[in-house]
């Protein structure tokens, strides 16, 4: 399982990338909102230039041929960039087309196997299921990327899953006990992955015993 970092922070990708732990990113309208107006497109591409992997960034109409527009122009600014398309009867047109034009897409809001399952079928390159968003409303959001995962290997559809809205560091290890191919999470998320008290306790403690033994 690959790890993307989700956020559109780009203090926070240029750290994890030096870590060489992501092997891309994704973005939404919210996170980009987050980091304060500015220019997208600078924005995109610096991000661009620090992971070379994909990097998610969401088409906001709401009609197909307006989904088809940006898809093509936001994908004009870089051959990493995948456009997010939510899951509509618009955006399963759109990603139709598109995936005949070699775009890449990304299956954005998806909540349910059926939805996964008709994003694969229309060519998107990834679907994302949005485990945290089903977890708070009681349902259990792993399972939908555990079924997407099962359809798409026993049909061997190329599309990927990424298992989306993670909140928290025991999701990562559940995405990838379900075979998500990629989980993306937020830049809290992957520190909490890298801590551990016993490691700094640990880490402390050979440094002190260390110093014993320069004495000497
Ligand atoms: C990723 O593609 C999604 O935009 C993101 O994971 C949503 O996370 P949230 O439900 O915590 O907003």
């Amino acid at each position: 399982m690959r790890i993307f970092l989700d956020t559109a922070n780009i203090e926070h990708i240029r750290h994890a990338a030096r870590l060489g732990v992501i092997s891309g990113v994704t973005t939404n309208p919210t996170l980009v909102a987050r980091e304060g107006a500015g220019d997208l497109k600078a924005a995109v591409l610096e991000i661009c230039s620090i992971v070379p992997g994909p990097i998610s960034v969401e088409a906001l109409s709401l009609d197909a041929e307006g989904m088809k527009r940006e898809a093509r122009e936001l994908s004009s600014w870089h051959e990493n960039i995948v456009v997010k398309i939510p899951v509509s009867e618009a955006g399963l047109e759109a990603i139709s087309v598109l995936s005949g034009e070699n775009i890449k897409t990304n299956l954005t809001l998806c909540f349910s196997a059926n939805q996964a399952l008709l994003g694969a079928l229309v060519g998107a390159t990834y679907v994302s299921p949005f485990v945290g968003r089903l977890d708070d409303i009681g349902h259990q959001g792993m399972a939908v990327v555990a079924d997407a995962v099962e359809l798409f290997d026993h049909y061997n559809l190329p599309t990927q899953v990424i298992a989306a809205s993670l909140r928290h560091p025991l999701h990562p290890i559940a995405a990838a006990k379900a075979g998500a191919h990629i989980a993306t999470i937020p830049y809290s998320v992957l520190m909490q992955m890298i801590r551990h008290p016993l490691t700094d306790i640990g880490i402390a403690r050979f440094a002190e015993d260390w110093k014993k033994v320069i004495k000497q």
